[in-house]
């Protein structure tokens, strides 16, 4: 986004959201067909909805290194289509069975379990065919869409989403619910972050200050979704609380308390802010790292 005149960083992350939010009606403008539920249920639980922290870091990272808007714009696409399809199938009852998501009935309750599932497939395969159609250079499309497929797969997401329902009903040592939070939440932040400076062609340096960032921001996101899920006002979040406690999750809220969970979400920021601080207009992921942990939804 080209920042002509001087708006404020709330001003700033919504003309991203909208942004996003426009490209991606753009992407699932499909004309009607024999499949039109399924449509239905991707456009419902996609659209217009949700804070599109994975977009909004793809680019801005994209925007400080310089990375053809247009592009930057469709890998942000790509990362929300995984993201959403990753939150339809977390909400379905043989995983957290959540009701509720971006304050409306999760998908499998406003479409059946069948509808959601296959909903949630195909977003994950469209956010493929999606990052191949970013006009990046070929090895560049190589590198994103690996990148992407390594991030939402068994060693990244899926990987956190495994653990995390294996170790329901357990207390699990803070090493584990660490990886367990890197792969299910840090990994999405970090490619999101890695996608942004890759469209941009970023030096190395740029790339590992991107990670260190989006790596403790993944953190603390997570850190802060547990304190949320305890403390949190439902019709703010859109989504129920309670969640963890029902399916006996260990969260940072469980190991530490609400005060120790602040704490550690609070630490991780100024670590993410240390991380941006010297990057020339930078300004914005300092807010929004702020953002992270002082939000309500
Ligand atoms: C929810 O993510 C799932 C977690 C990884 C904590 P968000 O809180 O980013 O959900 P939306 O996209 O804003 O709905
Ligand atoms: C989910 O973590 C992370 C995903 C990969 C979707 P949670 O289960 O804590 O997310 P919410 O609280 O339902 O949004
Ligand atoms: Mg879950
Ligand atoms: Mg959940
Ligand atoms: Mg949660």
């Amino acid at each position: 986004m080209k920042r002509n005149k001087i708006l404020t960083e709330e001003q700033v992350l919504s003309g991203y959201v909208e942004q996003i939010n426009e490209a991606l009606r753009e992407q699932l403008a499909y004309p009607s067909c024999l499949q039109d539920e399924v449509i239905d249920a991707m456009r419902y639980s996609l659209l217009d909805a949700g804070k599109r922290l994975r977009g909004v870091l793809v680019l801005e990272f994209g925007r400080l290194c310089g990375a053809p808007e247009q592009a930057a714009l469709t890998l942000a696409c790509a990362v929300e289509m995984v993201h959403a399809y990753s939150l339809i199938h977390d909400d379905l009852p043989c995983m957290d069975n959540d009701d509720f998501r971006r304050g409306k009935p999760s998908c499998h309750k406003q479409f059946g379990e069948a509808t959601a599932l296959l909903a949630g497939d195909a977003l994950l395969t469209l956010a493929f065919e999606t990052a191949t159609a970013a006009k990046l250079e070929p090895a560049q499309t190589v590198a994103a869409v690996s990148a992407l497929a390594k991030a939402a797969g068994v060693l990244g997401m899926v990987g956190g989403q495994v653990i995390d329902l294996a170790s329901e009903g357990k207390q699990v040592p803070i090493e584990t619910l660490d990886t367990l939070y890197a792969r299910k939440t840090g990994a999405l932040l970090r490619v999101s972050a890695y996608l942004g400076c890759l469209a941009g062609n970023a030096d190395a340096q740029f790339f590992a200050r991107a990670d260190a960032y989006a790596k403790a921001c993944g953190l603390a996101f997570q850190i802060t979704d547990d304190i949320l899920d305890v403390v949190g006002d439902e019709k703010k979040l859109g989504k129920p609380i309670g969640s963890d406690q029902e399916n006996e999750k260990t969260t940072y809220v469980t190991l530490f308390g609400l005060e120790g969970a602040r704490q550690k979400a609070a630490d991780l920021l100024v670590e993410a802010q240390d991380q941006v601080a010297a990057i020339p207009g930078g300004i914005f992921l300092l807010w929004l790292a702020d953002r992270i942990l002082n939000r309500d939804h």
